[in-house]
């Protein structure tokens, strides 16, 4: 178990987690758990989230909520439904996502939308709901989990890079526009992290990809990327980065392009093959 000292920073805080019921946002709700958040967990598998509130509410309060976020005429009454539980919220959490293994040829129009759907639009209409809310209140604290791919481009995630370019995009606008005297924005940029993703990542046709890939068993352990995001969040950091290689080619790209176009470049030649072995 990854440990963090965190002065019970988080006890008795109202925690929203959008995509708790697997990888980063089940890995935070274990851990805020342990800190004595109360939490609310929101995702579409009712059984996974049961069994995970089952589990956290031996050490805390702990409310499922579910929710398909890709139906965004649903999401007005999820929010005041999540306000219901605790009477407010003080961290909301969107940590649900959706990956994609395709290359941009060949891949359907539905797969962007789906993509931009639950990894752009959803998070941003939740959080336009909710800011209301924070500026009645005069705090609050939103975490945005976006990707390393939100920062460049990578071969087979078209739809997915796009999704977290905007995603990004969209909450540092925020955090340069807002008028809350005690609200914060921290945009989390993991690279790998071991988890589940490649299995529901959209092929071309929109069929679940399935499987797991090497790089991506040999990632950051969750437990570690949810410690570091809880850290972040204490320090009420803008923007981190939880990532080994893919940090090195974020910097490449700034300081030699020429280097991170070969490099991506030569990845792409790599999954193209592979796409179409
Ligand atoms: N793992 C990585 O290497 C990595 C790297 C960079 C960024 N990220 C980002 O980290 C976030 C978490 O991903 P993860 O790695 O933890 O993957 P994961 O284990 O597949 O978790 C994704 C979560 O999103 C939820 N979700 C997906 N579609 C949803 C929908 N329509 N409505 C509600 N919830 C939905 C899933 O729950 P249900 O299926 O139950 O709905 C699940 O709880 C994502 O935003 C991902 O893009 C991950």
């Amino acid at each position: 178990m990854h440990t963090i000292i965190t002065n019970m920073y988080f006890e008795n805080k109202v925690v929203w987690i959008i995509g708790a019921s697997s990888g980063i946002g089940a890995a935070l709700a274990k851990q805020l758990a342990r800190e004595k958040a109360l939490l609310i967990i929101t995702a579409r598998n009712i059984d996974k989230l049961q069994s995970l509130a089952n589990e956290l509410t031996q050490l805390t309060a702990c409310v499922v909520l579910p929710a398909d976020i890709a139906r965004r005429d649903t999401l007005h009454s999820i929010v005041e439904d999540s306000l219901r539980q605790f009477g407010h919220i003080d961290i909301l959490i969107h940590s649900a996502g959706i990956g994609q293994r395709s290359m941009a040829t060949g891949t359907s129009l539905a797969v962007y939308d789906q993509l931009m759907e639950v990894n752009f639009f959803a998070p941003l209409t939740i959080t336009q709901y909710l800011l209301p809310h924070f500026k009645q209140s005069g705090k609050g604290h939103i975490v945005a989990v976006s990707s390393m791919s939100g920062l460049m481009g990578f071969p087979g995630r078209s739809g997915y890079v796009a999704s977290k370019h905007a995603l990004k995009g969209y909450f540092e606008t925020l955090q340069v526009e807002h008028d809350i005297p005690d609200f914060y924005i921290t945009i989390v940029s993991p690279g790998r992290i071991n988890t589940p993703l490649p299995l529901s990542a959209l092929t071309a046709d929109g069929q679940p990809y399935n499987k797991m890939d090497h790089a991506q068993l040999n990632g950051i352990p969750v437990e570690i990327c949810a410690a570091k995001i809880c850290g972040a969040i204490i320090r009420k950091k803008k923007h981190i980065f939880i990532a080994r290689k893919e940090r090195y080619l974020y910097w490449l790209r700034i300081l030699f392009p020429a280097a991170y176009y070969h490099i991506a470049r030569k990845a792409g030649v790599k999954e193209r093959n592979e796409d179409t072995a």
